[in-house]
């Protein structure tokens, strides 16, 4: 249990490198949180810094999660059914969301999200991320594919599980990763639904 407390802190701990809030203070010594959305993720970033920060984020943010549950794995005594990586990487999630570095003001968990649950249920992730792909393409709203990634992986999870036999920690923690992504957009689905969310595409100006 105290190798089990260990990693899941650890895993908090790497979330917590929030690399929007790194690369934008490096490059443009600004707060990413007081520009665009004020959100501290790719999709800001973008916003914010253009495309090339954005694809440095989203590949950073995504690699904590992978790291995080690689790590875990590596750990895991035999048999713990997935427990290790499930709740390392839910940790690294939270760390992203609520980063003790920065005054627990981070993002909304979605690429370190795919990264852990790319890692964990491949296939489920990635058919969620192929419509959530598609919907972003067409609609220009990344905050709906996020949604949609976050709640179509369980989904999956749960009807591929036939085919995978994945542990049931992975069906919990891909139910708890949806949830927690939902209160995360809370603001984005009130917009999507008043059509007043932001559509990519269109780069916010940094006053200086
Ligand atoms: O990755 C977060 C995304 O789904 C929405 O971000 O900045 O538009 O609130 P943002």
């Amino acid at each position: 249990i105290i190798t089990l407390i260990l990693t899941i802190v650890f895993g908090y701990l790497l979330g917590s490198l929030s690399f929007s809030y790194i690369i934008a203070k490096k490059i443009k010594k600004v707060d990413i949180r007081q520009h665009g959305s004020g959100n501290a993720g790719a999709t800001n970033t973008l916003r914010v810094l253009g495309i090339g920060p954005a694809i440095a984020v989203l590949a950073l943010d995504v690699l904590k999660g992978i790291i995080a549950v690689l790590i875990a794995a590596l750990i895991a005594p035999e048999n713990s059914a997935g427990v290790f990586p499930a709740l390392t990487g839910l940790a690294a999630i939270l760390g992203h969301n609520w980063p003790i570095y920065y005054g627990f003001r981070g993002g909304k968990g979605v690429a370190t999200t795919i990264g852990v649950l790319a890692t964990l249920v491949f296939f489920p992730a990635l058919w969620a991320g192929i419509i959530a792909i598609l919907s972003i393409v067409f609609t220009k709203y990344v905050s709906l594919g996020s949604l949609l990634f976050a709640i179509l992986t369980p989904m999956f999870v749960f009807v591929l599980n036939a085919y995978y036999d994945y542990p049931s920690m992975y069906l919990y923690l891909s139910s708890i990763i949806a949830l927690l992504s939902i209160w995360r957009h809370r603001t984005n689905i009130s917009r999507l639904l008043t059509g007043t969310e932001s559509k990519i595409g269109k780069k916010s100006t940094i006053e200086s």
